[in-house]
């Protein structure tokens, strides 16, 4: 397996879930994988899962110190940045009656905001032939009760690929949203606090679900191959939906 070889990719929300198991696939792949999250046990483990060919550094995406400073690391060890993953997310509910300034502007600063900086940090590192995954989600295109920001942020990234694809015309870089429906992931403990107990939350997501089951993070990494590598070589701006039909019925 060598859709990746030689490539180098840096994944935030790397320690952990969609971005561990992305970082994983990468890596077998042939891609060399800096991931960044800000707990350090997280990271030793998710270097000891990936097992080689990683780089972890500790960081918070929503700090602009130190996103200069996975900049300065990738451009330190390898010189050049092939793919950007933005993966580091947070979900949190808040309905509108009882939404509060500090609740959105926490779900904003990290799904928002934080991605924008990223790419504007990495970006004098990028290849031409360089790709950026923006990982979305499939509630980026539905109404969810409780769900206003966090909503919102996600269809921002859509956003973003549509404005940047056209600002990367004359670099050969690629930008796509990839938009996972419920995935199996420490996350749902999250929306399960929010929303009531886990097997009721997971129960009522599956229900929506044409495939009847929520997603692997494998199978979430696996379209990320697809957007990173050669194979989605004529695909910017778009939007990749691996939402077992939650978002398309
Ligand atoms: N799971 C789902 O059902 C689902 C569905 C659609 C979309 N998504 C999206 O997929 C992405 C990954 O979600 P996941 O399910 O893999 O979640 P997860 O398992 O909870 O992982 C989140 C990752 O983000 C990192 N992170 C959180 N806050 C950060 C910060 N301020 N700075 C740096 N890193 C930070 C976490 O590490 P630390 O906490 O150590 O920082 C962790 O590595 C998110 O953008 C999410 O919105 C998930």
């Amino acid at each position: 397996m060598s859709a990746l070889k030689g490539k180098v990719a840096v994944i935030t929300g790397g320690s952990s879930g969609i971005g561990l198991a992305t970082a994983k696939r990468f890596v077998e792949e042939g891609a060399y994988v800096f991931i960044s999250g800000r707990r350090q046990a997280e990271l030793d483990k998710a270097v000891s899962v990936i097992g080689k060919n990683v780089t972890a550094i500790r960081a918070d995406v929503t700090n602009q110190d130190d996103l200069s400073r996975i900049a300065v690391a990738v451009k330190a060890e390898k010189g050049v940045v092939d793919i950007v993953v933005s993966s580091a997310g947070i979900t949190e509910q808040g309905y509108i009656d009882t939404i509060t300034p500090e609740h959105f502007d926490k779900v904003f600063n990290l799904n928002a905001r934080a991605p924008v900086f990223l790419v504007n940090k990495l970006l004098p590192l990028m290849t031409g032939g360089g790709s950026i995954i923006l990982v979305s989600s499939a509630m980026h295109l539905m109404g969810i009760a409780g769900h206003t920001a966090y909503a919102a942020t996600k269809a921002s990234l859509r956003s973003y690929a549509r404005t940047w694809a056209a600002e990367f015309k004359d670099r050969g870089i690629r930008v796509n949203t990839l938009s996972p429906g419920v995935t199996d992931t420490p996350m749902l403990d999250s929306q399960a606090a929010g929303l009531g107990d886990y097997e009721t939350v997971v129960g009522h997501y599956k229900s929506m679900v044409p495939l009847g089951r929520l997603a692997q993070a494998e199978e979430i990494a696996n379209a990320a191959v697809f957007l990173g590598s050669d194979q989605s070589s004529y695909v910017t701006g778009s939007d990749l939906m691996a939402d077992g039909g939650i978002g398309q019925v």
